[in-house]
């Protein structure tokens, strides 16, 4: 899928040792929650009510940090410590819908493959379900009662293990996560010749989809297309059919999939280059540099977000839009309603991947700091978490509002905020890699590499 021919077979090695590193993981998982098997349904298709109409299908990511397999309903996965995994591979007589093609790609020589028409034919074929640990929604169950029934459990201990284990992703992960920038900067680049030439919202989208050849079916996550004032608005999913007149800016959070990873990239422009608003972003782009630098081993990201207020604060003030120091800023609360976000999530599997708040390996929560109820992200960096960075300044008039309510107008420059509004707001967000030494960002490279 749009990568160079050496691609899968670079992959070859690499899964090896990635489904080792799955053994292992499910090993201890499944000592810890008590189980002899791990059963992971990949998922079903949901209905419409009252309609015959079916949502997207989603696959469960627990499935997918086995397989890459997106697009498979009504399969499982199951391991059983010292055998060889099995796929039940659901492959229906259909001539109704396109059927997944036979197992093929470098998962197949791992595993026992079994092909099922029917997705009760499962129930044959899988372990005592008193014995396992069946990771997944409650529509897998299959088998009537009362009959046999064979229904996820999700045991905490388990989940909690291989949710903590996933932050921390494989070489395998990284060449897919590298993949899902290319792919997203294709579209970004196509996404900015279209606000260049005019195009509205819907079209902007329409250029990107194109351009990265998946639709919102594919898509991690619905594409985030502001021109001028919504950009204001964090997640803006309306697509106005008509470019606004003039066309002052354009913000795009778009990303794109790959084999079941995701990417999630911000980037925020100026119509015309010449103007201050267009060295604000080029600010907020420096700023937001230098806090990708920062993801290193041992750094608390709530540091890293806590210090992005002080940042984006200094930009402010340096703009003239605050009269007061960014400390001061802070401090009351006013830096909020400029970047009312957290910086930055785990990413992966899931766009917001799992275990950003987790204690250990055995539950517990590290809470957000006071004040930031947004962020996603509250533990300390260590090798292999990949986190996003997306620093955000915005003239949102709710949250401006409220610093008046709040009895710190004068912290404001109100005339600075009037000529800004128009442009609506700035994020800049890529996918940086923590190692043992400097940070990997995953985004910029895809960016070079695009010319
Ligand atoms: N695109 C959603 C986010 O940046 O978290
Ligand atoms: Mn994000
Ligand atoms: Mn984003």
């Amino acid at each position: 899928m749009n990568a160079p021919a050496s691609f899968d077979t670079d992959l070859v090695p690499l899964y090896a040792d990635h489904l080792a590193t799955m053994k292992r993981r499910a090993d201890e998982a499944l000592a810890r929650g008590g189980f002899d098997h791990l059963v992971v349904p990949s998922g079903t298709q949901h209905w419409q009510v009252f309609d015959d109409r079916d949502y997207p299908y989603a696959v469960n990511p627990q499935f997918k940090a086995w397989l890459p397999l997106t697009r498979l309903p009504y399969s499982w996965l199951v391991y059983t410590p010292g055998e060889r995994p099995k796929v039940i591979f659901y492959q229906p007589f259909d001539y109704w819908h396109v059927v997944p093609d036979a197992p093929s790609g470098w998962w197949v020589d791992h595993f026992n493959i079994h092909i099922i028409r029917k997705p009760d034919e499962a129930l044959a074929l899988l372990p005592p379900a008193a014995r396992s640990a069946i990771l997944g929604e409650p529509q897998s169950a299959l088998g009537a009662a009362p009959g046999p029934h064979y229904a996820p459990n999700n045991p905490e201990p388990v989940i909690q293990y291989l949710e903590y284990q996933r932050s921390y992703k494989t070489p395998y992960e990284i060449t897919l996560m590298r993949q899902a920038q290319r792919l997203a900067v294709r579209g970004h680049r196509a996404a900015e010749a279209a606000f260049r030439a005019g195009q509205s919202e819907f079209g902007i989208h329409m250029a990107y989809c194109t351009a990265v050849g998946q639709d919102a079916n594919d898509l991690p996550y619905g594409n985030i297309i502001g021109l001028n004032e919504h950009a204001a608005v964090l997640h803006y999913t309306e697509l106005q059919r008509v470019a606004p007149d003039p066309l002052r800016s354009f913000l795009i959070d778009a990303g794109a999939s790959f084999h079941g990873y995701a990417s999630d990239i911000t980037r925020t422009y100026a119509y015309d280059t010449g103007i201050e608003f267009q060295a604000m972003i080029d600010a907020v782009d420096a700023a937001q540099q230098a806090m990708c630098a920062g993801v290193r081993s041992g750094v608390d990201y709530k540091h890293l977000h806590v210090d992005a207020h002080l940042t984006l604060m200094g930009i402010l003030k340096d703009f003239g839009v605050i009269t007061v120091s960014p400390e001061a800023a802070v401090a009351t609360g006013v830096s909020a309603a400029f970047f009312p976000h957290g910086l930055g999530h785990p990413i992966g599997l899931q766009v917001h991947d799992v275990a950003g708040f987790a204690a250990s390996d055995r539950g517990g929560r590290i809470e957000r700091p006071a004040g930031h109820p947004y962020l996603r992200m509250t533990r300390v960096l260590e090798p292999g978490m990949v986190v996003t960075i997306e620093p955000g300044l915005y003239f949102i008039d709710l949250l401006l509002d409220e610093v008046k309510k709040n009895g710190h107008a004068r912290s404001v420059d109100w005339a600075r905020v009037d000529a800004f509004r128009p442009y609506g707001g700035i994020r800049i967000e890529d996918e940086v890699l923590c190692t043992g030494g400097d940070a990997d960002n995953l985004t910029r490279p895809a960016f070079a590499e695009a010319g």
